[in-house]
């Protein structure tokens, strides 16, 4: 995983609480990196799980609160990157929609050790956006976060459910976009 989700986690945990439990949670994790992250290297998933599992035991935060919590944080430092390719983009779901096929595969182009989950998209009406997740890393919860930090971005209200998880078993996620 770039090492910029984990300079962001870092900064996350040292905004919302402190640089000491950061430092905590970094020393009760063995990390090959030993918790030295450079933005643009690419770092072991495994160290990422670890840490936000430390995180979610030392807060009492249940893991699925705290990868949402990150991503609504993190989605201005990913919208930084890629406002080239949404300048046009007024609409949340129409920025979700082009998050798989432009900012995802532009990702890539540029870093071929990149790896960006699948979306996929089914549009049932004009106020909801179905969006089906896979990837190795299971991290729809993040996924729910840059929606969530999307629609904020957007000034637009919407509701999240998920009808089908990987972390149950199935075969990928579906999340389920509502505007209100
Ligand atoms: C609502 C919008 C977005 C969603 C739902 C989304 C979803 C995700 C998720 C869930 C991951 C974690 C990895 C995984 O699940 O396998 C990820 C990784 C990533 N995304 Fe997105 N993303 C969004 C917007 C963006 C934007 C705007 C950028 C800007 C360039 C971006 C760039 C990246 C990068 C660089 C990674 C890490 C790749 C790696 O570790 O190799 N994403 N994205």
């Amino acid at each position: 995983m770039k090492g910029a989700i984990f300079t962001g986690l870092a900064e996350f945990v040292e905004q919302e609480h402190s640089l000491t439990l950061w430092l905590e949670v970094v020393d009760s994790c063995t990390l090959a990196s030993k918790g030295e992250y450079l933005t643009t290297e690419i770092y072991d998933d495994e160290e990422f799980f670890m840490l936000a599992h430390a995180l979610s035991e030392k807060l009492a935060t249940p893991a699925p609160d705290l990868y949402r919590g990150f991503g609504v944080y993190f989605f201005p430092t990913l919208m930084g990157i890629a406002t080239k390719y949404a300048s046009h983009v007024e609409d949340v779901f129409d920025f979700i929609i082009i998050v798989d096929s432009v900012i995802h595969t532009e990702v890539q182009k540029a870093d071929p050790l990149a790896y960006t989950p699948t979306l996929l998209y089914d549009r049932p009406d004009d106020n909801t956006l179905v969006v089906r997740y896979l990837s190795k890393r299971k991290m729809c919860h993040f996924a729910e976060g840059l929606i969530l930090g999307a629609a904020k971005h957007f000034n637009q209200k919407v509701e999240l459910s998920q009808s089908q998880c990987l972390l149950k078993g199935d075969d990928h996620c579906l999340i389920r976009i509502q505007k209100r």
